[in-house]
């Protein structure tokens, strides 16, 4: 046989942003060596997709599962959504490299207990990842948070110069072995009082590899416009590509200012690179941050240490119930965690359909009672998003998870429908497919996903995980930074 796979008359949507046509794929160890009229040719296996999409295996831009895809390498909350690659080491955190003293500081616990934490080296996470060999493909940025972790004994004040050498050698030994940039979270309070300078001067390692910089801002909230500024302010340092994470207006006092935010990116795109994520939701989730409690929006509690029985629960009928404001409630939850109900669904649709954004999920894999956006949010972008609401088209969706993602991050030969290039695939059902977790059921796989095929081989189908898992470490694959046009 000529080819291992041929999938026929699918509508192939190939991320780069522009409408489908129907066509045959055949793929041979691994990659897409065909895409047309293939009636005369066989191979050993064979679908019919009539009246499917398919398209690019989907590229979750930010994820926290780092230790996840290691621990569970099925990655079912992932694969399920047609998800074959994902991103890990966002918002400061990443598993490596990282040399604990005791117990993971906040936010780094919501990526597993201090066992998960086994690697003093970026290498030594690479190889495990490749022994794992986890059902997608798993590319990694380095963690701000993570790096001070091991070099500063005070997570609570800025770094000092040979702290800042120390962290500096380490970023530049992962960047070598094939990590994408470097992430920060510096809204956080284990990396707030980090001041522009410190990271302006760990970006400076970015720049000889032309490396991405990814931020969740230091404020998501009133100053976000010059929490936007400092981290474009650092990327022109050091001359690199920046990502700003999950990009949204936080707190009831912010709504209504995503076009302000949008008219900033755009104004910095016409100088230097810039990019964004975003996932479909108007509710937040992170660990239990007592700054941002507040009567403003509901919070609910999706975990906390002391407290296990109030997982699922309202910050409001836990403090009613103990007799507590919510402040002193929250504080006896802690360690915990949220989801924040605290954004405006119009802004989070001006960000979802802006051409700078792409899909990310930002899921907490590690949480007992997730947010739905673990499961659901690629789907719910297809269907919800795209066909229900008409708020882009469905090639436009596609693009903001798979071409417009690969480019910007640098992933070779994946992210298209093209010849030669890996064959990532996911084939749905445009009518049926959509999100089906909800904040009430938050472990749920989406429906009509029908086939997702990592490195040429199927590995998802009839609600099941298939054959062996495929999954590969992605390195780096070179400058990023021409990715950026
Ligand atoms: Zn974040
Ligand atoms: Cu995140």
């Amino acid at each position: 046989m000529l080819y291992d796979l041929i999938i026929r008359d699918a509508l192939v949507i190939d991320g780069s942003d522009t409408p489908g046509v129907r066509a045959d794929v055949a793929v041979r160890e691994g990659r897409i060596q065909r895409i047309g009229d293939l009636s005369g040719v066989s191979a050993s296996e064979e679908i019919n997709a009539a009246g499917r999409v398919l398209a690019p295996g989907f590229i979750d831009v930010h994820t926290h599962d780092d230790t996840v895809v290691i621990r569970h390498p099925a990655m079912l909350p992932k694969i399920t959504q047609g998800v074959t690659t994902v991103i890990v080491g966002n918002c400061g955190i990443s598993a490596s490299p990282v040399t604990l003293a005791g117990d993971p500081p906040d936010p780094m616990n919501l990526l597993g207990p201090a066992q998960a934490f086994v690697y003093p080296r970026f290498s030594d996470y690479r190889n495990a990842v490749d022994a794992a060999r986890p059902a997608v493909n798993v590319a990694a940025l380095i963690g701000h948070t993570a790096l001070r972790s091991n070099h500063l004994d005070d997570l609570f004040r800025t770094a000092r110069p040979a702290e800042i050498t120390a962290m500096r050698a380490q970023l530049r030994e992962s960047l070598e072995a094939g990590a994408l940039g470097l992430s920060t979270g510096l809204a956080y309070a284990t990396a707030y009082s980090a001041q522009t300078d410190e990271v302006k001067q760990l970006a400076e390692e970015l720049t000889a590899f032309g490396a991405v910089y990814t931020t969740h801002l230091r404020s998501e909230f009133e100053p976000v416009l010059e929490a936007m500024d400092e981290a474009f302010d650092i990327a022109r340092h050091a001359r690199s590509p920046v990502v700003i994470s999950h990009l949204k207006c936080a707190g009831a006092g912010n709504w209504g200012r995503s076009p302000q935010l949008l008219a900033s990116l755009e104004e910095a795109a016409r100088h230097q690179a810039v990019g964004c994520d975003c996932y479909p939701y108007a509710a937040s989730s992170s660990t239990l941050d007592l700054k941002q409690v507040t009567d403003a929006f509901p919070i609910t509690i999706t975990w906390s240490t002391p407290h296990p029985d109030q997982s699922g629960r309202d910050l409001q009928a836990i403090a009613a119930d103990w007799g507590l404001s919510l402040l002193e409630a929250a504080r006896r939850l802690q360690p915990a965690g949220a989801v924040y109900y605290g954004m405006d669904e119009r802004d989070v649709q001006n960000i979802l359909k802006h051409p700078l954004s792409m899909i990310g999920s930002d899921g907490l894999p590690e949480d007992p009672f997730p947010h739905p956006r673990l499961w659901g949010a690629f789907p719910r972008v297809l269907g919800y998003f795209s066909r229900d609401l008409g708020l882009f088209p469905l090639h436009r969706a596609i693009h903001k998870m798979t071409g417009l993602t690969a480019t910007r991050f640098g992933l070779h030969e994946r992210g298209f429908v093209r010849e030669g290039y890996w064959a990532d695939l996911v084939l749905f059902n445009p009518h049926t497919v959509r999100d089906v977790a909800d904040f009430k059921a938050p472990k749920r796989a989406a429906e009509g996903i029908d086939g997702v095929w990592v490195n040429g081989r199927l590995s998802y189908a009839d609600g099941k995980p298939q054959g062996e898992r495929q999954g590969r470490f992605l390195a780096r694959s070179g400058s990023l930074v021409e990715g950026f046009s």
